[in-house]
């Protein structure tokens, strides 16, 4: 086995090489023009079919691969990014950690705390990092939301209520497959799950949790999840996949509450808005535009290049696959 040290002080000046595993639509519209943008050279994309990795490759300069473990034992790839189907994940980080490579899984990581704690365990006796995608955390929006809340801006947080919908997609996509991982809560109730974990605390319990299925398509289409953590702060958590389309929360405070308007997934360009109310005022507050995938990106390179910011990345996959799981098993 060959592990190539890429923190600083014992790396030369070459630029850390990325590869991609599977030629996901998410690789092909936001992950690969951020990669290009980012501190990572692009270095190859893998598929299970040449000719998709090769059309996917065109115009980047970089190799096209036919099938990932070929890509995994390529010498200049240093991390692999994972936008497989969710029930692929767990196997091909575990394969890519083999490997040497430290590894970016797209949301939801894993489905279980056992096999999330099995990856990390993996990656630290290897000096590797393993880190979920929540590409919205990259935002700046959230950051400001952490400002005014400990400026006092809507008193003591009561409660977290975060939605995330989106209308039907192509019935045969992944997202509807069970066997695959699909279904509402693994594709669209993370979202929220994740972010209410931004704002209460580590003891966080399930209290309810309901999830409905399509008989027809086999995977739950909608669902809810009720959070409570040790201070009695509460997270209510929507989400489905035949729904108008919906990607907000609000912090709701003894003083206020402030709304994100569009929380999950703003476009590249859009300034999303922060809502202030607070008694007989309301503020709206206009964040930057950003686009977060580059911000992933980033700090997925940061956490490589620096082995001090990889416990926090893992602690946080090790506790949404935890909770995700047992929001699962409420739902019955
Ligand atoms: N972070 C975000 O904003 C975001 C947004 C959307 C989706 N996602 C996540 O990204 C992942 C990919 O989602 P997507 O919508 O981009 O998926 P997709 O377009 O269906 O791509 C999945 C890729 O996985 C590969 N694959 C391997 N085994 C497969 C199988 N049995 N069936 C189908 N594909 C298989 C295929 O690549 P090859 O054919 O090239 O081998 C395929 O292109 C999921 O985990 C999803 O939850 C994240």
């Amino acid at each position: 086995m060959n592990i190539e040290d890429l923190t600083p002080g014992q790396e030369s000046e070459r630029r850390a090489g990325i590869g991609i595993i599977g030629c996901a639509d998410i690789a092909v519209r936001r992950a690969i023009p951020a990669i290009r943008k980012s501190p990572f050279d692009l270095v190859a994309v893998a598929s299970r079919s040449l000719a998709k990795a090769e059309s996917v490759a065109a115009g980047t300069g970089c190799a096209a691969v036919e099938g990932y473990e070929a890509l995994l034992r390529m010498p200049g790839v240093d991390a692999v990014y994972v936008p497989l189907p969710n029930s692929e994940h767990a196997e091909w980080a575990r394969r890519a950690l083999e490997a040497g490579k430290h590894v970016l899984i797209e949301k939801p990581a894993v489905q279980s705390a056992g096999t999330a704690r099995g990856l990390v365990e993996l990656a630290e006796e290897r000096g590797l990092l393993v880190m979920e995608n929540f590409a919205f955390l990259r935002h700046p929006q959230h950051d400001r939301a952490q400002d005014l809340l400990a400026e006092g801006a809507i008193g003591e947080l009561r409660s977290f209520n975060g939605v995330f919908g989106i209308p039907p997609t192509d019935p045969n996509g992944i997202k509807y497959q069970a066997e695959l991982g699909g279904g509402a809560l693994w594709e669209v109730g993370c979202y929220p799950v994740r972010a209410a974990q931004e704002y209460l605390g580590e003891a966080t319990e399930v209290l309810g949790a309901a999830l409905e299925f399509d008989a027809k398509q086999g995977v739950d289409v909608s669902g809810v999840a009720l959070l409570r953590d040790g201070a009695g702060v509460t997270a209510n958590c929507s989400f489905g996949l035949s729904h108008s389309y919906r990607s907000t929360y609000d912090l709701w405070g003894s003083e206020g509450r402030l709304t994100l308007e569009w929380a999950f997934t703003p476009s590249r360009d859009a300034r999303p808005v922060l809502r202030l109310e607070q008694r007989d005022r309301e503020t709206r507050i206009i964040a930057p535009a950003s686009d977060q995938f580059l911000g992933v990106f980033g700090a997925f390179h940061a956490a490589i290049r620096d082995a001090s910011a990889r416990p926090a990345h893992h602690r946080e996959l090790v506790r949404q696959a935890g909770l995700m799981a047992r929001i699962r098993t409420h739902a019955g």
